[in-house]
């Protein structure tokens, strides 16, 4: 496990000043193209999912799409998208959000999850914690459990731990980079 993680973290570049200049853009596109490090990360995505038992991957637009499909067919379990207002057909659950480096709106398919689902939420990184909260809160409000966050990366000095503390009502973040 340690050297899965030590290749993830070689294959992860920042990009300072990606998007605005206060930013240091995380870029995992050398992970992504790197099917040894991309292969590692879904086994351990995968892990986790199996040990929540979940029902259902809920991938966060756009990144968590790339992380949380290839873990939901490694799995066998559903793939959800949450994705970025107006791109679902109806009807839609959407819940606006504050990210790191701006604002948006995410929307889930009303119809996608059951009552008795339970819901792993992948995305790459965890910065302020904005994204993941929006998308909890959408997922808690079909009456499926959340029963885990799982992130390649998270920003600890962002502290969106803290954030999410009240939306996810005690299940956890699993992370498995924190810098
Ligand atoms: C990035 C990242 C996370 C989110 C984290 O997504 O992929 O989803 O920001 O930030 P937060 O914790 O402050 O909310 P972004 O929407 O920038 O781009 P993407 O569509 O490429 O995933
Ligand atoms: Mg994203």
């Amino acid at each position: 496990r340690e050297a899965a993680i030590a290749l993830l973290q070689e294959r992860i570049r920042d990009v300072p000043g990606h998007p605005n200049p206060d930013v240091v853009f995380k870029d995992i596109t050398p992970l992504l193209a790197d099917p040894v490090a991309f292969g590692q990360l879904v086994d351990l995505l995968a892990d986790v999912c199996v040990r929540l038992g979940a029902t259902k991957i809920v991938g966060v637009e756009a990144r968590g799409f790339i992380l949380g499909a290839p873990v939901a067919v490694r799995t066998g379990v559903g793939f959800v998208p949450a994705r970025k207002a107006g791109k679902l057909p109806g009807p839609t659950l959407s819940r606006p959000y504050d990210l790191a480096y701006g604002s948006g709106v995410m929307e889930l398919k009303d119809d996608a999850l059951a009552a008795h689902d339970r819901v792993l939420v992948i995305d790459d990184v965890l910065a302020s914690g904005g994204t993941a909260e929006a998308v909890i809160c959408l997922i808690r409000s079909t009456g499926a459990t959340v029963a885990g966050l799982a992130v390649l990366l998270e920003l600890g000095f962002l502290d969106g731990r803290a954030r999410l503390e009240q939306a996810l009502a005690g299940a956890a973040v699993h992370t498995l980079i924190t810098v």
